[in-house]
């Protein structure tokens, strides 16, 4: 068996778990930052990298305890080195690197949106899972649809060319006066909403498979003040669900067509907006193959993914070394 500590610093959560054989997870511990920026409604950097300092340790302590593990227990410790907060990433690599050098354990540095594929493994399904996957990656930083070929290979279908689309449901969560982060508020609030409310765009693109929200924000903020100047009573369900209808019919269909396309096994859905439900039913709707979503606590960022990614990359034979950097603005193809 091996056993693999996974350690997640590249934004707001302080994560840290053990995986045994890239599937089972033995603990998995995350101490999220979501009080400490929503008085901000974003995400402050530097005080990001600060509270990491502060928790990782007692987040790897307490992972290590729950898993009932002792150091000799382990085979390698696996850490993200990118995407993310250059400062965030820094403590998480570093506290790795003191880890693995102290015990003379092989290191492996791990790409974030990688492991988010990998919160797939982490779920019954992985034993039927047959390549090529059709994934789409959704989270506050990145919209991705990636053909994943094999372990470890990736093709690049497309890519938002501006916001992401969990930034997309974090700005309009702020400004229809919700709590942060705006995803799990939007959903809510959209559920008491008509999502044919108000017909906002769809950025379609042509036949591109990448994605554009910035201009659907933009909808949303000019109802808003329309709705303002009026002085109406703002409609928050409805604007909710027909922006939410907005952003989920395009990644629906494009995913749903890149699907086709590439003949794709199944869809996986990963990253923290594949927690949201409307995406998930919409995406079932239009895909015509089985499609896989993690359970929603790994959805956002954890450190099981990162240590069930581990397992994959240490089979491949990976073993970084001591000089390793973090790299802020790694892709994944
Ligand atoms: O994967 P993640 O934890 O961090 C990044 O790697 O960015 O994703 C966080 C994002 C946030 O933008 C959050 O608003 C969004 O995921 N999110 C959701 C839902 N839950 C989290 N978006 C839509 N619906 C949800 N239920
Ligand atoms: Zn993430």
């Amino acid at each position: 068996m091996i056993r693999i500590l996974g350690i997640e610093t590249s934004c707001d959560e302080t994560a840290a778990a053990v995986v045994a054989d890239g599937c089972t997870i033995l603990s998995n511990v995350v101490a999220s930052q979501i009080e400490l920026h929503a008085q901000y409604g974003g995400v402050f950097p530097e005080l990001a990298s600060r509270a990491h300092i502060e928790t990782i340790y007692p987040v790897i302590q307490e992972a290590m305890k729950t898993a009932h593990l002792g150091w000799d227990d382990l085979d390698a410790i696996a850490v993200t080195r990118g995407p993310g907060l250059a400062g965030s990433l820094l403590v998480g690599v570093n506290t790795a690197k003191g880890l693995a050098l102290g015990r003379g354990m092989p290191l492996l540095g791990i790409n974030h949106l990688e492991a988010h594929f990998y919160s797939i493994w982490l779920t019954e399904a992985a034993d039927k899972f047959k390549f090529p996957l059709l994934g789409l990656i959704v989270s506050g930083g990145h919209t991705e649809l990636v053909l994943m070929v094999d372990h470890g290979e990736y093709q690049h279908l497309g890519r938002t060319v501006d916001d992401a689309a969990g930034e997309a449901f974090d700005k309009v969560g702020r400004l229809l006066g919700l709590s942060y982060p705006g995803g799990p508020a939007v959903q809510k609030a959209a559920l008491e909403g008509d999502p044919a409310a108000f017909r906002f765009p769809r950025a379609w693109l042509g036949d591109s498979s990448d994605f554009s929200f910035s201009g659907l924000k933009t909808a949303v903020l000019r109802q808003v003040r329309k709705l303002d100047e009026e002085e109406q009573v703002m409609p928050v369900a409805d604007l909710a669900a027909s922006f939410q209808a907005a952003v989920v019919d395009v990644l629906a269909a494009k995913t749903a067509r890149a699907a086709a396309e590439f003949d794709a096994t199944a869809v996986v859905l990963v990253g923290g907006v594949s927690a949201n439900l409307a995406l998930r039913e919409s995406v079932r709707a239009q895909v015509d193959r089985p499609v896989h979503a993690p359970p929603v606590s790994l959805c956002t960022d954890n450190g099981a993914m990162i240590a069930a990614c581990g397992y994959w990359r240490f089979q491949a034979g990976q073993r970084d070394g001591w000089d390793m950097d973090v790299l802020p603005g790694l892709e994944l193809a």
